[in-house]
């Protein structure tokens, strides 16, 4: 017989996801396609979009009003904030976790794009094991990409995450659902291999490699440059020109074509002869 929910198991069963406000934008739809609740924590521009331990408990303390939190979303260093997490804060963020009962997700995708004197990038999952028990047994999902950093920048896609302690069953579940996803192309699966597996000190291609990364990380084309420029924010006029610029690229370029395309039929071509 199918029995109605009482208010207090519909509450229980709608799973919640924290995530960071401002957020890289395919959180939210991806939320939504699991039919998952978001409640946003909003990080400080005033201190250089820090995480405060203090605004995770607000938006936990919100989120339960209406839904059973199950996970948080930290995104270091973070887009489009370009913030990097102390070590200090990760661990405060840990305990947070542990004592609320959460999934922690550390996007670490960025953690190539450090440019901040002073920063440093903590990976979540090497934090938790230096904390030791009770932290080293908590859920952690870490993901990585060969897109952003030096490697591909975008051009190139492939990545993974790395899940540890996760729930016997929870696995069986999801390596069942992740059995039936086409996995990334040669090329991207090629390229990640690279990155896990960067060339060692003592091998033939080391000192090469090593030249090219400084290189592609230091230069300033134009994705560098954007993204370092939204990390200092003293950049940030410089980027809202280049956003600018861009715009009026794209829409002279625009009537260019446009008008072009309106002379296509008119007139006579002018090969034509008279
Ligand atoms: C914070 C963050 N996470 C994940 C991704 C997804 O990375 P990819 O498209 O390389 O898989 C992006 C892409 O921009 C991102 O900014």
């Amino acid at each position: 017989m199918f029995q109605q929910p009482s208010w207090h198991a519909l509450q229980v069963m709608i799973k919640l996801v924290m995530i960071p406000i401002p957020q890289y934008p395919l959180y939210s739809p991806t939320i939504a396609e699991f039919d998952l609740h978001q409640v946003g924590y909003y990080l400080d521009e005033s201190t250089n979009w820090g995480l405060e331990i203090s605004e995770l408990e607000r938006a936990y303390e919100e989120g339960k009003k209406l839904c059973n939190p199950k996970a948080l979303v930290v995104i270091n260093p973070g887009n489009p904030t370009g913030s990097v997490l102390s070590r200090e804060n990760i661990e405060n963020v840990i305990r947070f976790a542990h004592e609320k009962k959460l999934f922690l997700f550390a996007d670490e995708v960025y953690q190539d794009n450090v440019y901040a004197e002073g920063s440093k990038f903590h990976s979540f999952k090497k934090v938790t094991m230096e904390m030791g028990a009770p932290y080293n047994q908590m859920e952690l999902a870490s993901f990585m990409s060969c897109s952003k950093g030096y490697m591909g920048e975008c051009g190139l896609r492939g990545g993974y995450a790395e899940i540890v302690n996760l729930d016997p069953q929870v696995k069986a579940l999801y390596l069942k659902s992740i059995s039936a996803k086409l996995c990334p192309t040669t090329l991207g699966q090629a390229v990640m291999e690279c990155v896990v597996n960067p060339p060692q000190e003592g091998e033939p291609s080391y000192e090469q490699f090593i030249e090219e990364k400084n290189k592609v990380l230091s230069s300033d084309n134009f994705l560098t440059f954007t993204f370092r420029s939204l990390i200092n924010l003293r950049h940030l006029a410089s980027f809202y020109m280049i956003c600018f610029s861009f715009a009026c690229y794209c829409t002279v370029s625009f009537y260019v074509s446009f008008f072009n395309m309106g002379n296509h039929g008119k007139g006579k071509p002018t090969n034509c002869a008279e």
